[in-house]
């Protein structure tokens, strides 16, 4: 009988290279290597990508080399992963709301604040990792760390195309109206909600009353399918059948991106997909899903390009010439808080419309500094071309019901877009007289378009008047201080065509009472509430007056 000779036979040596390439991936697992670009997904959310370094079980952020850290980046993460469970905190603020902020509050109330915000997760290859991210105030947020390349992460910086004019859309002759799930909703919201706003539209008036857009803000897209079209999310699974539903009600639909590569951030954290570098293709989904409005966000696109004028309008400029291209009216709303005086050039890039400032918050201090900031720069106005003052508050709950009149009064002075941003679902009487004001919407869509002027300005009382087609004028008397005041001004003071044969009797009707008021005398004097307005529409009695 033959000793018996171990031989390795060539199944077991490819067994046994399997098995110690496994041992291998097991032990370079268990030392981990988190190191490189992460993308954090949250469900139905957006995105915020970081670049982690590893050094045994504790994982850090880096700071990306010469970048300031924009939106959708992230904070600063520390942690450890052991044994296949990630533990990270974010130490530092991600941009994006405080916890848990009152309905209404934008972003910009919570810029400068900085919240804990915890990363659990497990392991499930070495390229994804299923997370539960808490933090103070905030549901918890169910999502993923995803390996992205570093292109995906921090996209390379392009320069902006030459400067050209795109030409006019020619749509939007009077400022646009319609409503906006931002300020009611932020991201926390879906088709349904969508829908809803569009029946109510229709059942409480409002289209009657001209509101006509129903814009669908920061929320619903989830990224980009393998071809590089842009998709809904979870929330919104079919954005062509929704916009279906809404021309179905009569109404125009609008949708939402960004020149950046994210959008800015809401309640879900991180910001969704944008548009940079699929301008046209984006512009071509939108328009064959049948949108029939672009708000464009800057967002995260001073990732991508420089904070210069010729960025902003080249940025902007690209998204304005797809949209032509595309054939299809699509009103285009700029939105970059009105830096760079964007009132100079957004009409150049296609633009009908343009914020003018930071955003609004249902509050008197924010809706008066915005709103009384937009005087000067209502010369920049012309049919089809719109300073854009921010989305109405009104009905969201933060002001009073002087307050809101004061902010539809002077939105309509201004020549704003009249966008409401509460629930249409369950306006209260109070806030539909406010918003259905026929009267004080004819102000804003009157058809001979001319700017406010200042008239007066003595402390906190202010009159502002605004010449209206038909040979008539709208005056506003505001009160922005905190107790009632006396505020007039004379008759003279309105420039009336009088034609040949000079003066006329003169009649006024306010706007908010519904009712004629005495034109006798020299001069008009009322009683304003604090925060509050008296708004008149003045005209020549018996006709044009000549
Ligand atoms: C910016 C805009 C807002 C809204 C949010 C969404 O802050 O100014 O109107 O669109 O982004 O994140």
């Amino acid at each position: 009988m033959k000793p018996s000779v171990f031989r390795p036979r060539p199944a077991r040596i490819v067994c046994a290279a399997v098995f110690l390439l496994f041992l291998g991936a097991l032990v370079l697992w268990a030392q981990a290597d988190m190191t490189g670009y992460w993308a954090f997904r949250v469900t139905d959310g957006g995105v915020n990508f970081f670049q982690l370094q590893q050094t045994g079980d504790a994982v850090t952020s880096v700071a990306p080399a010469g970048r300031g850290g924009g939106p959708g980046r992230g904070g600063t993460l520390a942690g450890t992963l052991q044994n296949g469970k990630l533990h990270l905190v974010a130490t530092s603020a991600m941009r994006g709301p405080a916890p848990a902020p009152a309905a209404g509050a934008g972003r910009g109330a919570a810029a400068a604040q900085t919240r804990e915000t915890v990363y659990d997760g497990v392991v499930e290859n070495a390229n994804r990792i299923a997370v539960t991210m808490t933090g103070t105030g905030r549901e918890p947020l169910k999502g993923t760390f995803e390996r992205v390349t570093r292109e995906e992460a921090y996209p390379t910086r392009i320069p902006p195309p030459d400067l050209q004019d795109v030409p006019d859309n020619g749509l939007v002759r009077t400022p646009p109206m319609g409503w906006n799930s931002w300020n009611k909703f932020q991201d926390v919201f879906d088709d349904a909600t969508v829908r809803g706003m569009a029946d109510a539209m229709v059942s409480s008036g409002m289209a009657k009353a001209g509101y006509t857009y129903i814009v669908v803000d920061e929320g619903w897209t989830s990224g980009r399918d393998a071809n590089g079209n842009i998709v809904g999310n979870g929330k919104f699974p079919n954005m062509k059948a929704l916009a279906d539903y809404v021309h179905s009600k009569g109404l125009k639909i609008g949708i939402y991106s960004s020149p950046g590569p994210q959008s800015c951030s809401g309640k879900m954290g991180g910001g969704y997909q944008g548009s940079f570098a699929h301008e046209l293709q984006d512009a071509l989904t939108f328009a064959e899903w049948g949108y029939d409005y672009l708000k464009y966000d800057w967002c995260s696109a001073g990732n991508v390009y420089s904070n210069t004028t010729e960025d902003n309008r080249g940025a902007y400029q690209k998204m304005g010439e797809a949209l032509l291209k595309t054939g299809r009216p699509i009103v285009y709303s700029l939105c970059q808080y009105g830096s760079h005086d964007v009132w100079k050039w957004g009409a150049k890039t296609g633009g009908n419309l343009w914020r003018t400032t930071g955003d609004i918050s249902d509050r008197w201090d924010s809706m008066e500094r915005i709103g009384f900031a937009n005087i000067d720069i209502a010369p920049y106005n012309r049919p089809g071309h719109w300073n854009d003052p921010d989305m109405l508050e009104v009905g969201n709950g933060g002001m009073t019901a002087d307050e809101y009149r004061t902010h539809m009064s002077l939105w309509c002075l201004l020549a704003a877009p009249l966008m409401a941003g509460n629930d249409l679902r369950t306006m209260t009487d109070e806030t539909k007289s406010i918003l259905m004001n026929a009267d004080v919407i004819a102000i804003d869509q009157d058809r001979d378009f001319k700017p406010v002027e200042r008239l007066s300005q003595e402390g906190k009382s202010e009159v502002l008047v605004r010449p209206l087609s038909g040979n008539a004028f709208a005056v506003g008397l505001f009160n922005r201080g905190d107790s009632p005041a006396q505020i007039g001004f004379r008759w003279e003071a309105l420039k009336f065509d009088t034609g040949l044969y000079g003066f006329r009797r003169l009649q006024a009707q306010d706007l908010w009472k519904h009712e004629a008021v005495p034109t006798t005398g020299d001069s008009f004097t009322a009683t304003v509430p604090r925060h509050g307005v008296v708004l008149l529409r003045v005209s020549i009695a018996g006709g044009r007056g000549f």
